[in-house]
């Protein structure tokens, strides 16, 4: 039986991915009257506040000096923030209540391997603190998704090794992520995720027996 999960929070607990892209549409409309396409949102997923606006930048290939940068992102962030609030524990994605109360009832430790630096904020407005055993802090990992650091600090925090975890993913740089930290990659969404270990079309088709038995596959690969 694997010991923990590591759960990627935007587009895995919470549907909060969309108000991430909508604010960086936004902000791009007040301050360069450009449009964002939606393809670009997968690309902007998974990375830290800072990588998604550079990703942004070299798309409309903009050259910004590093204050405007900083305020650039900054005003996105209190953008997003304010688009929070409207948070509240009917926007936990269905399916994900259910697989967290599997986690607990096999005595598997739950923590967040976010790149959000809004991660305890988003949990206590699901009402969802208490269910994690751990937060892995992006402000103190080296290197952001598709690195494996933040899922080796999640894993760390809850004392275990990564092969004894699985991964649960909805971006591309997140899926590489959790295969970089040897830990079993469970992704929700798209065929862009085939490269996860076991992928389910969207969190409400997320199943605790299939979950395990993808780890137990893994597992015995490894050997
Ligand atoms: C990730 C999102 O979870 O968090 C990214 O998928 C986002 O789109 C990143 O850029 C950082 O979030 P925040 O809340 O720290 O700006
Ligand atoms: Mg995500």
């Amino acid at each position: 039986m694997f010991k923990g999960a590591l759960f990627d929070l935007d587009g895995v607990i919470a549907d909060t991915a969309v108000f991430h892209f909508a604010a960086w549409k936004n902000l791009v409309k007040k301050h360069f009257n450009a449009d964002l396409p939606d393809e670009l949102e997968e690309k902007t997923k998974g990375i830290s506040r800072e990588d998604s606006l550079h990703v942004i930048l070299n798309y409309l290939n903009i050259q910004v000096s590093d204050e405007e940068f900083r305020a650039l992102a900054s005003e996105k962030n209190e953008a997003y923030v304010e688009a929070l609030n409207v948070l509240n524990p009917n926007y936990i994605l269905p399916g994900i209540t259910s697989f967290i109360s599997d986690l607990k009832s096999n005595h598997v430790k739950i923590a967040l391997a976010s790149a959000s630096k809004n991660g305890p904020l988003i949990l206590k407005k699901l009402g969802l603190s208490d269910a994690f055993d751990a937060i892995a802090d992006p402000a103190k990992v080296a290197a952001g998704k598709p690195a494996p650091d933040i899922f080796l600090a999640a894993a760390k925090s809850l004392n275990l090794d990564p092969k004894d975890c699985i991964g649960v993913e909805d971006a591309v740089a997140g899926v590489s992520a959790i295969n970089a930290s040897g830990a079993t990659s469970i992704a929700v969404g798209g065929v862009e995720l085939s490269q996860a270990t076991k992928r389910f079309n969207n969190t409400s088709e997320l199943n605790f027996k299939e979950v395990l038995s993808a780890w137990q596959s893994n597992m015995a690969l490894e050997r």
